[in-house]
């Protein structure tokens, strides 16, 4: 492999990720403030802190062709130094070809640098264009990708119509989100504006910013006659990710559909319900439990977030790989397996007892007693402290006054 630096007119450096060895921008080069975000400084956006989400990125394309079994193309509309794209046609097995592309122009030579200091000249394409342009060009039937991973800055609501229309049907689509402000309820004008739905405050609004971006997915593919199936959601660190399968049909969206709903909340209680698209809804607004008025969150997805058997295929290939956060994929993987058949939503115990002003048990416990007690119970990877539980608020806040005096 040759290494000789590009001829890149601002400093660079070499990283080794996965697979690969890519040149990347050297980051302390541009900061000039201690507070100053590096990668959005640097003249090609790099960040090292997603190297996890570059890995599960790698999992779940290589479960997907496992999946699907046959040789997949696939697309990165926003690929910055080229990293993901490369690691894809580099890691995973059955993949004929890759593009990769960025509006930067700094970027596209960087990644065409890459591509070919990783001998992948024959695979992978770099392109630089605006990716709705891009993408638009792959719309037609015949013309489209397998896969498609949409990794903006922020939001990724501008490229959802034009991904949905380049992806085929039974293709595979990546979402992240950084945009947890809004997601999470600190602006819910802004939430309200890109994702079609009310973000909710709550302690759980992490789950409710993943139920969003899935719910404006399936309303988006909705519009063309398109379904899909969450394989894979998570959030982590700063920004959310979700994997979802479109299959075209419009029965298909129209399932979709109907997996939409609302999460309603109360504040004064911490009781939290899930409301239909159909509104049937038994006490005119007003919390079951205490009578306060409820507020809600919405319209989103209530259906499953990720799918057990494609968890395991992505564990398969987590071990057969030497991957830095090897042990943080499978504690993730691990309780996602766990929660994925919970009811939607978590209470976290730190809030719950600072509420009732009692010491916070372990979560282990607080699992154990619950599932002693008849209720279904489980860990979840949103939060370190969160209970998935069909137990009531009441039956929540009883239980915990009893691991107090136990
Ligand atoms: C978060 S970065 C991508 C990081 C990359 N996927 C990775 O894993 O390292 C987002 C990229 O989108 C590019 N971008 C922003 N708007 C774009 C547009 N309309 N079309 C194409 N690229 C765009 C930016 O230049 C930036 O490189
Ligand atoms: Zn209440």
């Amino acid at each position: 492999m040759k290494t000789r630096k590009p001829s890149i007119d601002f400093p660079v450096e070499i990283v080794s990720e996965g697979e690969v060895k890519v040149f990347v921008p050297k980051l302390e080069a541009f900061v000039e403030k201690p507070q100053d975000y590096a990668p959005s400084k640097a003249p090609v956006f790099y960040n090292p802190v997603m190297e996890l989400n570059r890995d599960f990125a790698v999992l779940a394309m290589q479960a997907y062709q496992r999946m699907v079994n046959r040789e997949i193309t696939i697309c990165e509309p926003l690929a910055g130094c080229g990293i993901r794209g490369i690691r894809f046609a580099k890691e995973v097995v059955g993949v004929k070809n890759v593009l990769v592309n960025d509006i930067n122009e700094k970027a596209f030579k960087l990644a065409k640098y890459n591509i070919e200091l990783n001998g992948l000249s024959e695979r992978v394409n770099a392109m630089n264009e605006d990716a709705n342009f891009l993408l638009a060009c792959y719309g037609a039937p015949r013309k489209r990708f397998d896969a498609l991973d949409i990794d903006p800055f922020g939001s990724p609501t501008p490229f959802l119509d034009s991904a949905i229309r380049a992806i085929r049907d039974g293709g595979f689509l990546a979402l992240t989100a950084t945009d947890m402000a809004p997601l999470c309820g600190i602006c819910p004008k802004a939430c309200l504006r890109k994702y079609g739905g009310k973000p909710l405050r709550t302690e759980y609004c992490h789950e409710i910013a993943v139920r969003l971006v899935i719910g404006c997915l399936a309303a988006t593919a909705a519009k063309y006659e398109i379904g899909i199936n969450p394989l894979f959601s998570y959030s982590t660190d700063h920004y959310l990710r979700v994997y979802a399968i479109l299959q075209h049909g419009a029965e298909k969206a129209d399932r979709s559909l109907s997996k939409m709903g609302y999460i309603l909340h109360c504040f004064k209680c911490f009781h939290r319900e899930t409301l239909d698209k159909n509104f049937r809804v038994s006490h005119g607004g007003k919390c079951p439990e205490c009578g306060a008025n409820l507020d809600f969150a919405g319209p989103l997805w209530l259906g499953k977030l990720s799918n057990k058997e494609f968890c395991i295929l992505m564990e398969k290939e987590a071990e057969k790989r030497k991957l830095k956060s090897l042990r943080r994929i499978q504690k993730i993987l691990a309780l996602i397996k766990e929660e994925l058949n919970a009811p939607a939503t978590y209470y976290v115990l730190d809030k719950l007892c600072d509420e009732m002003g009692l010491p916070v048990p372990s979560a282990k416990k607080v699992l154990y007693l619950l599932k002693e007690k008849g209720f279904q119970a489980s860990l979840t990877h949103f939060n370190p402290k969160g209970i998935k539980s069909d137990a009531s608020a009441e039956e929540m806040k009883k239980l915990l006054q009893m691991t107090v005096a136990a």
